[in-house]
């Protein structure tokens, strides 16, 4: 099977890229004959209707055509003569190849690195296909219905990955893989989810792949092929889910390789990220996580009353109360703008407690009071400079009253949670502990 160095492979690579030069100078020639700058396939079978005449149609526009990859490159044949004479074995016509066949019919070329180093492109497309589950159910079962290189490519109209009318470019990929992987129908044989397009364009990652979330970059999402390899398409195992993530997410996973979920992850498979946050919808939690016991909800795991769910619900609450006091503040900010104060140190006390703010929900991921703890205290903080700045604008009455019920409403929550970190403080060991470091 190894193609590549066997002498039947050069001597088709080396017809290949004779083909490609004859042809190149047969048309580049003033000198050739008019007769032979005619390419017959094409002209023909531009001429005919149906399946005969649409290769003809879409080769124009196709990258192939741009390079000089005509009908007779692919299938062999006499070009020159203007019947279906030229079509004959003689003339090393190959006609269509059978599915199984295509992988190998278009690494003729793209495994040829000699052809295409002057093009950049890449030489591992159908060594990484091999790799793919459909690869291996093509060559291992035979299944012709899993994806060749044409099913993602298509055959005549194949265009650059860059070119916005490509199948494979960046937005169009969801909807190209979508088309066998949201088919109940045809992929009923195989018993596998076929939900997989739609959690993803209504998820965080295909809202911003489509331009939908428009704070948000969309060349940073990542589609279908970037979580699982472009040609060697397979699911990411239990231990490669955090490092697919994590690619994007490095902060988030530096955090959890901390935690007592990543040491549990290694030895049972779970909790990783997508036990938590889908592997499609990849949807942020709602407040509910912490509460519900549903698949990847904290309850699904920990019993009521634990200390886990008291870390979830404690957590939950503090942060609860300190986005409202963001909000809230951000609020008399404006207000306080809009009436001409001098706003600066205010605009800096509520960014500071905003920033923290968001930095908990990495740090979050330690799954440690500890670590979260402190970045809760430093916001409180900064929101009671904040506080304190308004206090000097508005009407002493009304902020005073806020004040009060906000700070004890956060002693109270900050003396709970110190009671279930004295609680959670280790009175015997346990194996997540021991591997936790
Ligand atoms: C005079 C018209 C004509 C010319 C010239 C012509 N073809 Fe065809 N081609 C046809 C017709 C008609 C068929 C369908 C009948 C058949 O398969 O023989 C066909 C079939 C094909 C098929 C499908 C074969 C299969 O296995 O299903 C391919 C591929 C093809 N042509 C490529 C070429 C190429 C490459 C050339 C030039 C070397 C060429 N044709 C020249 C008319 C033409
Ligand atoms: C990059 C290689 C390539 C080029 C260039 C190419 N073809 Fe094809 N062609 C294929 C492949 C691969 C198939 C088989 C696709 C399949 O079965 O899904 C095919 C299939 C065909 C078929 C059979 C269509 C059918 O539906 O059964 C015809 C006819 C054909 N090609 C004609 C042409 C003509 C005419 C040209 C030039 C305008 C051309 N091809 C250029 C790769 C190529
Ligand atoms: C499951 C779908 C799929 C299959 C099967 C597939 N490709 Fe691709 N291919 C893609 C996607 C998606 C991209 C775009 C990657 C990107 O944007 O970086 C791509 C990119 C390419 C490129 C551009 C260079 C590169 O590697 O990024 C070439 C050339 C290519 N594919 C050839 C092939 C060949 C040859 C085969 C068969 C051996 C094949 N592809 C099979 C999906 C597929
Ligand atoms: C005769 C050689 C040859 C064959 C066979 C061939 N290609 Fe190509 N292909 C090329 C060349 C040359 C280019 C580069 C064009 C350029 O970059 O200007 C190319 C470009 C491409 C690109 C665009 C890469 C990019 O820049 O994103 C894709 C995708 C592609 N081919 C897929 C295929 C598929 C799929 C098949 C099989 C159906 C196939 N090719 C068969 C020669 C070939
Ligand atoms: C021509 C139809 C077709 C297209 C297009 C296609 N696939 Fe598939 N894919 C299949 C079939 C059939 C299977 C086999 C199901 C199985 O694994 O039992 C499969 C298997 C897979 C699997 C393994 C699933 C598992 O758990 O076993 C993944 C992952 C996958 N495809 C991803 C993709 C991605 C990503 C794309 C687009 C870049 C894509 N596929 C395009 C038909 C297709
Ligand atoms: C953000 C990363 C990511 C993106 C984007 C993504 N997937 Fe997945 N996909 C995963 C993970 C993780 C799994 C689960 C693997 C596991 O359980 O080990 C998975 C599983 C699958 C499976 C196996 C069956 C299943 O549903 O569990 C298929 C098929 C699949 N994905 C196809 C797709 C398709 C099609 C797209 C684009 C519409 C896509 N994926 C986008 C990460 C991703
Ligand atoms: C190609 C890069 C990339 C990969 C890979 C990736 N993401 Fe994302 N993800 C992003 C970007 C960009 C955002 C939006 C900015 C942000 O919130 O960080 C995002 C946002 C998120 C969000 C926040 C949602 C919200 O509403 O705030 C979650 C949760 C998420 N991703 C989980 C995951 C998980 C789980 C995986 C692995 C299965 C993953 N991501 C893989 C780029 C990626
Ligand atoms: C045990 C459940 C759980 C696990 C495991 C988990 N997360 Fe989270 N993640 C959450 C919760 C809950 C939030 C919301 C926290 C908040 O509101 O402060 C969140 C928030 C996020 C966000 C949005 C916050 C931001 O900074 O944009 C991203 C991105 C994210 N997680 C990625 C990941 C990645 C990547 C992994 C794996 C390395 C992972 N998560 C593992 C529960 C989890
Ligand atoms: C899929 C199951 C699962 C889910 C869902 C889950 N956990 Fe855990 N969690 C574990 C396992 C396993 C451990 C390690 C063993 C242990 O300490 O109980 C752990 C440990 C912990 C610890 C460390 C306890 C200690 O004593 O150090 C905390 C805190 C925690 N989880 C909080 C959460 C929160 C908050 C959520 C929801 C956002 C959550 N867990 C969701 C399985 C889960």
């Amino acid at each position: 099977m190894t193609r590549a160095g066997s002498p039947a492979g050069s001597a088709a690579r080396m017809a290949g890229a004779a083909a490609l030069a004859l042809f190149a100078t047969l048309f580049a020639s003033p000198a050739a004959a008019v007769q032979e700058k005619v390419d017959q396939c094409f002209a023909c079978h531009n001429r005919l209707g149906g399946k005969l005449g649409a290769p003809a149609k879409e080769h124009i526009g196709s990258v192939h055509r741009e390079a000089g990859v005509a009908c007779v490159t692919c299938h062999g044949g006499n070009p020159s003569l203007p019947t279906e004479e030229g079509m004959d074995r003689r003339y090393g016509f190959r006609g269509k190849p059978a599915t199984r066949d295509i992988p190998r019919f278009c690494a003729r070329c793209h495994s040829d690195v000699a052809m295409m180093r002057q093009y950049n492109l890449r030489t591992d497309q159908l060594a990484e296909y091999r790799t793919s589950r459909h690869g291996r159910l093509l060559y291992e079962r035979d299944d012709t219905r899993v994806a060749v290189c044409t099913s993602c490519h298509g055959r005549h109209e194949i265009r650059r990955k860059s070119d916005p009318e490509s199948t494979v470019y960046r937005t169009n990929v969801p909807r190209m893989c979508g088309a066998c992987h949201a088919d109940p129908a045809y992929m009923k044989p195989y018993g596998i989810p076929t939900d997989q397009r739609e959690n993803f364009e209504n998820g965080i990652h295909g809202r911003i792949l489509a331009g939908k979330i428009r704070r948000e970059n969309p060349t940073l999402a990542p589609n279908c092929a970037t979580c699982h390899g472009v040609h060697g398409a397979a699911p990411p195992g239990v231990g490669e889910v955090a490092n697919v993530c994590g690619g994007c997410h490095a902060v988030v996973a530096g955090y959890f390789r901390e935690s007592a979920h990543f040491a549990a992850a290694r030895e049972i498979g779970e909790p990783k990220c997508i036990t938590c946050h889908g592997n499609h919808s990849n949807r942020r939690p709602t407040i509910r996580v912490f509460s519900g016991s549903g698949p990847g909800e904290c309850g699904f795991c920990h019993e009521k009353g634990s200390k886990p769910l008291q870390f979830a619900e404690n957590v939950r609450d503090l942060l609860g109360a300190l986005e409202e006091g963001v909000a809230e503040y951000q609020k008399e900010l404006d207000a306080a703008t809009a009436a001409g104060r001098n706003v600066d140190k205010l605009k800096e006390a509520h960014e500071n407690a905003r920033n923290r703010l968001t930095e908990v929900e990495p740090v979050f991921h330690t799954f440690s009071l500890d670590r979260v703890l402190p970045l809760i205290h430093e916001s409180d903080s900064f929101l009671r400079e904040a506080r304190q700045e308004i206090g000097n604008f508005r009407d002493e009455q009304r902020q005073r009253r806020s004040v009060a019920v906000y700070s004890v409403t956060m002693l109270l929550l900050i003396a709970a949670l110190l009671g279930v970190k004295l609680a959670l403080l280790p009175k015997h060991p346990r194996a997540g502990d021991v591997n936790t470091g």
